[in-house]
């Protein structure tokens, strides 16, 4: 079984279905955002996280913003608290551009349909938003599918593979990024070990990565973040697969803090490191990951563990949430549309600009 991170349920006076991320793996439940600020906490706060599930669900947001309207608004006044229920949502995390991306999509179509549509009250513009939230959420689950189809055949037979944080179906609207090639090899009957670093200071991967893959009955081992270089010095994994945040136009890429180190060790151990990621995660109008934002989280999340303390009181603590890697560690990116092999400026843009396969 693969999991479903969210839903719309219900027409334009709906609500957006949550699974309650922070409470996985002890607690399965859901949560049900009405309105812009409920969601715009879950964001914060990781009840809903990774980078495609926040884009796809800000787009719902934008229909929930909708409801600060006051009877006897204009159509004005419309695109007025739209747009501000966009910056509004846009400040609740700053690296992964899937966020930007889905705001922004939704509501630039929202505008060229009332500019087109002069008579367009507000019941059909806010029908109009749903239709295009539910059409990201759509073209999300597709992309994940074509992102494992394109990636299963670095899932080898026999091998083991490393990734972090969690990059599976919780992360998106449909079968995740990085785990997709897993899923799909695993369809294929394809036998092979997952290595899920546990992702310190949320466990991301401990906690949401390594129950996905059970309920998906694949072979999955935990390791504390400090253990995957002594593996791949025992020559235990064969390659690394991990997501993405924002993929700069030279192919850096921003993912969850120890991202980087990882490509480093891989490099070192010569073994291929590939990022998945969908199209809706490049960010071509920054050139490198030098300009990529990246989230600082609160001291707590590292001065404690489980509710217990394990730092003195009001020490200092950097939590940066996410790092860049270097284009030129990353064996390829895997998207919907094919394999980009040694990512660099030419071939990003060339990948991007190429109908999708
Ligand atoms: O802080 P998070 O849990 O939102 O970080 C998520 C990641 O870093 C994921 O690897 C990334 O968003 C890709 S999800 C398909």
């Amino acid at each position: 079984m693969i999991a479903k991170a969210l839903e719309w349920v219900g027409g334009v006076d709906g609500f957006l279905e949550l699974v309650d991320q922070r409470l996985l793996p002890g607690e399965f439940s859901t949560l049900q955002c009405r309105d812009a600020a409920q969601l715009y906490e879950a964001i914060r706060t990781l009840a809903v996280r990774g980078a495609p599930a926040i884009g796809v669900c800000a787009a719902y947001g934008l229909v929930l913003g909708m409801r600060n309207l006051k009877s006897g608004d204009g159509i004005e006044q419309a695109l007025q608290t739209l747009s501000e229920s966009r910056e509004y949502l846009a400040s609740s995390r700053p690296t992964a551009v899937n966020l930007f991306w889905a705001l922004d999509r939704v509501r630039g179509k929202a505008e060229e349909f009332v500019g087109e549509k002069a008579d367009a009250g507000i019941a059909a513009l806010c029908e109009f938003i749903l239709a295009e939230a539910h059409a990201i959420c759509r073209e999300d689950v597709e992309m994940c599918l074509r992102i494992g189809l394109n990636g299963e055949r670095f899932v080898k037979q026999g091998s083991c593979i490393l990734t972090h944080c969690n990059a599976g179906a919780l992360a998106t609207a449909g079968q995740g990024t990085a785990l997709s090639p897993m899923f799909e090899a695993h369809k294929k009957e394809r036998k092979f070990k997952v290595y899920a670093d546990e992702t310190r200071p949320l466990l991301q991967g401990a906690r949401l990565t390594a129950w996905e893959l059970q309920q998906a009955g694949i072979d999955a081992t935990v390791i504390c973040d400090n253990m995957a270089g002594w593996l791949m010095k025992q020559g235990k994994i064969d390659a690394v697969i991990t997501g993405a945040d924002r993929i700069a136009a030279n192919g850096d890429t921003a993912n969850k803090i120890g991202t980087y180190s990882l490509s480093i060790l891989a490099r070192e151990h010569n073994i291929p490191f590939y990022i998945a990621a969908p199209s809706s995660t490049f960010d071509m109008s920054i050139k490198s990951g030098a300009e990529i934002p990246i989230e600082q989280r609160p001291g707590d999340e590292v001065r404690s563990f489980a509710g217990m303390q394990t730092a003195p009181d009001g020490v200092d603590v950097y939590n940066p949430a996410f790092d860049v890697t270097d284009a030129r560690d990353i064996t390829a990116i895997i998207t919907e549309r094919g394999v980009i092999e040694n990512p660099n400026i030419g071939n990003v843009a060339e990948h991007l600009r190429a109908s999708p396969a």
